[in-house]
Formats: C-alpha cells, structure tokens, sequence
C-alpha cells in the first residue's frame, strides 16, 4: 500500500480526499496543525473508513516535523493542501500567508528531494486566472494580476513549481486549479467548517438557514449575467477529493522531472441566485436573502473548461449541484457541539 502524505489532512478537502484516497488502495498519512481544523475530524475519518488514520499534529513548514513523519512513513507522494485561504485576512497580514503559503511548498520540495519522492499535488486556484476576458477559461487562459495576496500565493507556488522541474529536480508535479468546493460527504460526518464568517457562499447559505447568520445579502444583481449576479462553478468537494486520486496515478505513469496542470471545475456556471433557489427548492425551506450593492474586486462570471482532465485524467464529475447543496444542508445540520 502507498503511503501518501496530506497536508492540511483534518481540512475541508484534505479531509475528503483521505476517504477517496483509501477507497483507491493508498494509506494517507495526515499532517495538520489544526490551526484551521478541529482534531475530531480524524475520529470522523476512522467512522467513515472503518479504520484506524495515521496522522500527525504539526507544522509541516518544520522540516524535523516532517523528518518524524517519514521515519515513521516513508511516504512515496505529496498532496499539499495546507495554506490559509482567507482572501481578506490575507490582504490585512500578507506575510503571513507569504510565509505559510510559499513558505512550507519551498520547505517540502526541499525535503522530498533530499528523500527522492517524488510525486506532489498542489492545491491552486481559478483565482490565478482572476477576470478572464474569455469564457470557459482553460489551463492556456493566461493568469491575470493576483486580487489579493492569497491570490498571489497560489500564482507564487505554481510559478516556484514549474521552476523547480526546470531545474531537473527529479519530481513530478500536478498543480490542480480548483473551482468553488461544495457539499460534503454523503453521510455528513465531515465537510467544511468555516472558522468565524464564513468566506464563501454555500456555508453562509447553510448558516443562515439554520438561524446562526440572519440574512444573506447577494453583492450585486446587475451584471451582465443570467439573472444580474455573479457566476461561478461549484464542484462538489467529493469528485474533487476524486481528482486528487486521478492525479497521483497519472503521475505515477510520468518520467521525471514533470509538470502539469489540470482545471477542477463541472464546466457550468451558476448564479448566486440560483444557488439560492435551487438551495431552497432541493431542501424544501426558505431563505432570508436581499439584494445589497456589488462588491469591489469581485469576478463577475467565471466556469471551468474541463476538456483536458476529461481526456487526460479520464475524470468526471459524479455529483449534481442538487448534490451538492442536499449534502452541505444535512452537514450544517449534523454539526453539534462536538465539532462545530
Ligand atoms: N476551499 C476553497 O474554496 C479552495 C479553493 C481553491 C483552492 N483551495 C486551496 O485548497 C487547499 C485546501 O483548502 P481547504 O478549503 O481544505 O482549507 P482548510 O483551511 O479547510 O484546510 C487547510 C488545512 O491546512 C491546515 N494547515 C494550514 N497551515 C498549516 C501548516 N503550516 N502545517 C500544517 N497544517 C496546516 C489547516 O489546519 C487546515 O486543516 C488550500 O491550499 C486552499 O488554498 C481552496
């Protein structure tokens, strides 16, 4: 069985890609500060999969951290999730997230190449692409000015990636670009947990419908989209947990020295106000919405091209955004005391 290491294993993706990395044959091996997580998301882990999860408390921009966790196991791939993903606190404290960030992927390619491993995914973003200027965007669209200093860290890490095979270092390199992540797992024992207000979309939703937010307030509704606000393209956090799993094995199959990267989106777009209505229509109840004025900086309309992880991975999506939606209510719902 392959030991593969997850950063940022306890998070909202790292969390769900450890149960599809099991369903796939590979043992995860989680590391987590829990700065953004709780510790019980490893007990949920060994409800959902049935058996016990390796995993480590720490730092992994603590390269005797991360000496520990190789001893213990050698692990033959990398999937980097961890980062702070704040995009506000990010402009307040940019170093940071520099540090965090940028920081622990220079520390991890450092050690994996002392080591020899030499597989690693890295959690990118479509905010490299920030407003394109043409729609679907592909992995060719070219990358824009980063929004805001965590936009920046993702530009920065793909950048430092590709400098890195450049340099003949013998590993090989996925970088995804994820769209917006929703849902949860089917059996709502884990999903996303937002520390204080939450940054995006559907778990304001899911927190106004369950009375800790009063009301949702739609940032514009006079774009030049469908219904006049923003658009995006939400993927259920389960196919892309299942993206990460297509990843390592194509990589796997690679020569040294290799780099690529793949767009993690459905290929639709939906609107803010859809997903309030379809929120409303899947779980049967009402939500309190209004319609305030638009937000500076924000994308007005963006979707995925998937073609190439279609044709070069073989993946699909397998949940509809009805799934999606279904799956982030019954989590919001199951959250007590113990984890929330
Ligand atoms: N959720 C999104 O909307 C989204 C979109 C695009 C990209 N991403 C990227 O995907 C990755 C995972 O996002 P997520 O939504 O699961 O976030 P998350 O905050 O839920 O998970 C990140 C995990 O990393 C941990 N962590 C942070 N710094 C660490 C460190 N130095 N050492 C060890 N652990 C550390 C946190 O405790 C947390 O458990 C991040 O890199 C994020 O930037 C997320």
């Amino acid at each position: 069985m392959k030991n593969i290491l997850i950063t940022g294993g306890a998070g909202y993706i790292g969390s769900h890609t450890a149960v599809e990395l099991v369903k796939a044959g590979y043992e995860p091996i989680i590391l987590d500060d829990f700065s953004n997580s709780n510790p019980n998301v490893i007990n949920r882990l060994v409800e959902i999969l049935g058996k016990e999860v390796s995993y480590f408390e720490g730092d992994c921009n603590d390269k005797e951290v991360l000496e520990k966790v190789y001893a213990a196991h050698p692990f033959e791939g990398v999937i980097h999730f961890a980062a702070f993903k704040a995009v506000g606190e990010s402009t307040q404290f940019p170093l940071k997230y520099y540090q965090n960030n940028v920081g622990s992927l220079t520390v991890l390619l450092d050690f994996m190449q002392r080591k020899g491993v030499k597989n690693i995914v890295f959690s990118s973003s479509c905010t490299v692409y920030g407003q394109p200027d043409q729609l679907p965007v592909t992995e060719e669209t070219p990358r824009k000015e980063a929004e805001s200093p965590y936009g920046n860290t993702k530009k920065i890490c793909e950048d430092i990636l590709v400098d890195f095979v450049k340099s003949k270092a013998k590993v090989k390199v996925v970088s995804l670009r994820y769209f917006n992540p929703v849902g949860a797992h089917p059996s709502a024992k884990i999903g996303e947990l937002p520390n204080g207000t939450p940054n995006n979309l559907v778990p304001f939703v899911t927190q106004t419908a369950v009375g800790i937010r009063e009301k949702i307030t739609v940032f514009g509704d006079d774009y030049d989209t469908v219904d006049g606000s923003c658009i995006r393209d939400f993927i259920h956090v389960m196919d892309l947990a299942n993206a990460h799993v297509k990843a390592l094995a194509y990589l796997e199959k690679q020569e040294d020295c290799f780099y690529d990267v793949f767009n993690v989106g459905t290929g639709n777009g939906n609107s803010v106000l859809e997903i309030i209505k379809t929120f409303e229509k899947v779980n049967n109840l009402k939500l309190n919405y209004t319609i305030g004025p638009r937000r500076p900086g924000d994308v007005v309309k963006i979707w995925a091209d998937t073609q190439k992880i279609n044709q070069v991975l073989g993946w699909y999506p397998q949940y509809t955004l009805e799934d999606s939606l279904r799956d982030s209510w019954n989590w919001e719902k199951s959250l007590s005391g113990e984890l929330a």
